[in-house]
């Protein structure tokens, strides 16, 4: 598959088969995020490999079981915690340079992307899930101060082909000169 394949034909992924996911395979996704751009190049992303089942019921704990992906926390063949170390992305000699103030998420957004592309190049489908409670996210994985948890993504082989959900059309968001 070709970019533009990929970018289109991946789907949120909330069901896998019992498959195991190869070392190799994950190391792909991995280097994925390695090779992504960055704030000037600073890579504040870490990555936390939850195998441990009673670390993944725990995470699934605070997650509002109406989330549809809270099952594929403890059932996805791999899941990662995507966290940012703060204070680096946007920043020069300890200052904020923009108004935007951190721009962890962006770079780890970006990171994402690459994650989940070649994911669905290996054929592998994944889920991002954004929406849990941080905090205890945080205290569950012993992330450190100066970092965040913002994201878990569960990868493995699909069980499901979901249909794409309706995007907008191109005319809907494109400015030309001015807003
Ligand atoms: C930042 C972010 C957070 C998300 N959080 C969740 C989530 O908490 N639970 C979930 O089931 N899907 C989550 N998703 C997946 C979106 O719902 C999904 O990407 C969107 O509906 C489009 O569907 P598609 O990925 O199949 O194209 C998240 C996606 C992104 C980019």
């Amino acid at each position: 598959m070709n970019l533009t394949q990929l970018i289109e034909t991946r789907r949120s992924i909330r069901k896998y088969e019992k498959k195991k996911v190869s070392e190799e395979d994950i190391q792909k996704l991995l280097e994925a995020v390695r090779w992504s751009p960055s704030w000037a190049n600073t890579q504040c992303w870490e990555i936390i490999a939850v195998s441990d089942n009673k670390i993944r019921e725990e995470l699934k704990a605070v997650i509002s079981p109406k989330n549809p992906a809270t099952e594929a926390i403890v059932s996805a063949p791999v899941l990662f915690a995507l966290c940012g170390k703060l204070g680096i992305a946007g920043y020069y000699k300890d200052k904020v340079t923009t108004k935007l103030g951190d721009w962890f998420m962006y770079d780890l957004g970006i990171a994402t992307q690459s994650l989940v592309l070649t994911a669905r190049e290996i054929g592998l489908g994944t889920v991002i899930i954004g929406s849990f409670d941080h905090n205890k996210a945080k205290k569950i994985l012993s992330v450190p101060e100066g970092y965040e948890v913002a994201s878990l993504i569960c990868a493995g082989y699909p069980s499901q082909s979901p249909k794409p959900p309706k995007r907008k059309e191109v005319s809907e968001f494109i400015h030309y000169n001015r807003f």
